[in-house]
């Protein structure tokens, strides 16, 4: 089974004056379709930039400097292609026409995504006019169908309205109703609850998740909160310093943490009959600085377990295998044993 999206190699770096910060630095995962993988870890880890990355819209100083990311084309012929969109040109027509169509974005503030001089509707209907050959009448249809199917109430008068004249809440499922209108295949969700309120993060959530069912979109949902994260994942992938530090399926990840990192994240998620909250993780330190070039684990510096040991400090990352579906850059626990 070829996967929606398989992210080989990734590197994305920043060229500063003050010097290259590698902010995603050898990032590989596969998405499959209809399931969601989240990408978890704290601030300034990485987690934006390889979003931005899936839709070529990383910004200057920064660029892709290596990696693949397949997008999986299902054409007429049996057998399904890839597409390495790190070779399209990010404002030709194919890297464009892929972004809206096969890939969509939606973000913690819903205000930077639409203008606020045009209405919701007239923007929703513009994202779908973009990708396909509809009417204004047609579009204008299936704006307030996708709106309804978004929980907002009274859709065919909502339509109209501006977005600064929405709740938050309601901004948010209006966003996603505008990421959704052209069904897309993969929806990058980055830090979509962030801001909001636990009642309406928990319906967001929930939205998504039904979403997902109808349409059988692939997720790649972004989050510094693994609470957040274990409510709607299938996999997840914990990212530090713009490397996967564990990739495992969400259960195994919740019950058998074996990075030293993942686990000090675990260590701040309130209990299981907690509601999601919107909490920061706190673990002792702070990231390294970002154009610092670490050889060993990034880690290190914060690790409680590893006891300064030489091969952590020195021991080139790499990503192992350590049971089915679970891998693992712990110099420690990987090359020791
Ligand atoms: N536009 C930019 N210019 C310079 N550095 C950037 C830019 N965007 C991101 N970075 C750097 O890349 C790293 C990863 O950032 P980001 O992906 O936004 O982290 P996260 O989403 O995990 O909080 C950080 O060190 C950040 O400073
Ligand atoms: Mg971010």
């Amino acid at each position: 089974m070829v996967p929606v999206l398989q992210v080989e190699n990734l590197r994305v770096h920043f060229f500063l004056d003050e010097g290259v910060v590698r902010a995603v630095d050898g990032v590989s995962f596969s998405l499959e379709a209809g399931k969601t993988l989240g990408i978890v870890g704290e601030s300034g880890s990485g987690k934006s930039v390889i979003g931005l990355s899936i839709l070529s819209i990383v910004p200057a100083p920064g660029r892709i400097v290596d990696g693949r990311i397949l997008l999986r084309v299902d054409g007429t012929g049996s057998e399904p292609s890839q597409v390495d969109l790190v070779k399209l040109n990010p404002s030709g027509p194919e890297a464009r026409a892929l972004r809206g169509h096969d890939v969509a974005m939606i973000f913690q503030e819903p205000m930077n995504s639409f203008s606020p001089v045009h209405s919701i509707g007239s923007q929703i209907m513009e994202a779908l006019k973009l990708h396909t050959d509809v009417s204004r009448h047609e579009a204008r249809n299936r704006a307030i169908e996708m709106l309804r199917k978004v929980g907002i109430p009274q859709p065919e008068r909502r339509i109209d309205v501006y977005p600064h004249e929405l709740s938050g809440g309601m901004r948010q499922r209006a966003m996603i109703a505008m990421a959704l209108v052209c069904n897309p295949r993969i929806l990058i969700a980055d830090e979509p609850t962030t801001a909001l309120d636990v009642t309406v993060q928990a319906q967001i959530l929930d939205l998504l998740r039904s979403l997902q069912e109808e349409f059988g979109m692939a997720i790649l949902f972004i989050s510094h909160n693994l609470g957040v994260i274990a409510e709607i994942s299938h996999d997840v992938l914990v990212v530090y310093f713009g490397r996967v530090m564990e990739h495992a399926p969400v259960d195994v990840l919740f019950s058998e943490a074996l990075h030293p990192y993942t686990r000090a994240l675990l260590k701040s998620v309130p209990g299981i009959d907690t509601p999601v909250r919107n909490y920061l993780a706190t673990i002792e330190g702070t990231l390294p600085d970002p154009s610092t070039q670490i050889p060993g684990c990034p880690f290190f510096g914060r690790c409680t377990e590893c006891e300064g040991l030489t091969i952590c400090r020195d021991e080139p990352y790499e990503l192992t295998k350590v049971a089915d579906h679970h891998y693992l850059a712990c110099p420690r626990l990987c090359i020791r044993s």
